[in-house]
């Protein structure tokens, strides 16, 4: 591809940012049932990664609803909308947020990836390809649901993590998501993430609840405990002032529950040269020949 002036100068701004240090993870948060919090643990794991020194990229997956701009108070002035027409590069079109922490902004009024024409999507997946290259994690917001464009999202990513409240209708919607995931994508591996809890008791027993259904019913799939996030005044507080919570409130309990759950992801051994690690995927998770 042939960069114009413009694109160049992004590409070159992106190469003296923060630097690459570990292999491409790309991660997907989902929950089927809406507002349970996906949007901020993104936002918040994304700045808490950040700090740590990664490179991340938060990919709104929300077509139609996407708001990780709003939650950081950003205004993008381009969307996918424009990469699909041929004016700008994914580089134009991503926006940065705290900490270097970077943005794909969401594309209401884009018909959803799933859905475009095959030069559409070879094309689109060809510049994510190329881009995800920059990065140490890719996280996709996916959005509430169980569409085709939630379980494309999930299966493209490396690692799905869902995230489930107290509320017993979190629990039957995440369990027709991982139902769907594994009928329809051969998904078979979870980890859950309990938000909004009281202490870390009551998280362990929306795990065992959830392991009771699906050891009985989805005797296949794997869910591992990941951890818990508190409920937390400064948590709206933080919405209302378009700010992540881990920049306004990093001493606060909320803050230290992310700061754990991030540690324990860069903890984890990955075996980059495994198949499942592979850096271009894009093309292959959507199945664009
Ligand atoms: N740990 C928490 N403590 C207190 N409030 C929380 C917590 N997590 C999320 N919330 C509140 O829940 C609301 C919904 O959060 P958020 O937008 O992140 O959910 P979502 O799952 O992304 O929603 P949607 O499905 O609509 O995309 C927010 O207004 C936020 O303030
Ligand atoms: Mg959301």
């Amino acid at each position: 591809m042939i960069h114009t002036g413009k694109q160049a100068e992004t590409l070159k701004r992106m190469a003296v940012g923060r630097a690459k240090t570990s292999p491409l993870r790309v991660l997907a948060i989902s929950s089927g049932k809406g507002g349970v919090g996906k949007t901020n643990v993104v936002t918040n794991l994304a700045y808490a990664l950040s700090k740590r020194g990664k490179k991340v990229l938060i990919f709104d997956a929300d077509m139609g609803l996407g708001n990780i701009h709003i939650l950081l108070g950003l205004a993008p002035k381009f969307n996918l909308e424009q990469v699909l027409s041929g004016q700008k590069s994914v580089e134009d079109i991503i926006v940065q947020g705290p900490v270097g922490i970077e943005i794909l902004p969401a594309s209401s009024g884009v018909q959803e990836l799933t859905q475009l024409n095959h030069e559409a999507r070879l094309m689109i997946f060809e510049e994510f390809d190329r881009v995800s290259e920059n990065y140490d994690f890719l996280i996709f917001d996916t959005g509430a649901g169980i569409s085709s464009n939630v379980t494309y999202f999930c299966s493209a990513a490396h690692e799905i993590l869902l995230i489930a409240t107290t509320e017993p209708t979190s629990l039957t919607d995440v369990y027709a998501l991982m139902k769907v995931l594994y009928q329809k994508h051969n998904q078979k591996y979870f980890r859950l993430i309990v938000n909004s809890v009281k202490s870390e008791k009551e998280a362990l027993e929306v795990f065992r609840h959830l392991t009771a259904v699906t050891d009985k019913f989805l005797n296949h799939v794997s869910v591992e405990y990941l951890g818990y996030i508190l409920n937390d005044a400064n948590v709206p507080k933080a919405v209302r002032q378009q700010r992540a919570f881990m920049e306004l409130y990093p001493y606060s309990k909320v803050s230290q529950c992310i700061l754990d759950l991030s540690d324990k992801l860069l903890k984890e051994k990955i075996n980059s040269s495994g198949d499942e690690f592979r850096p271009f995927f894009w093309k292959d998770a959507f199945q664009v020949r």
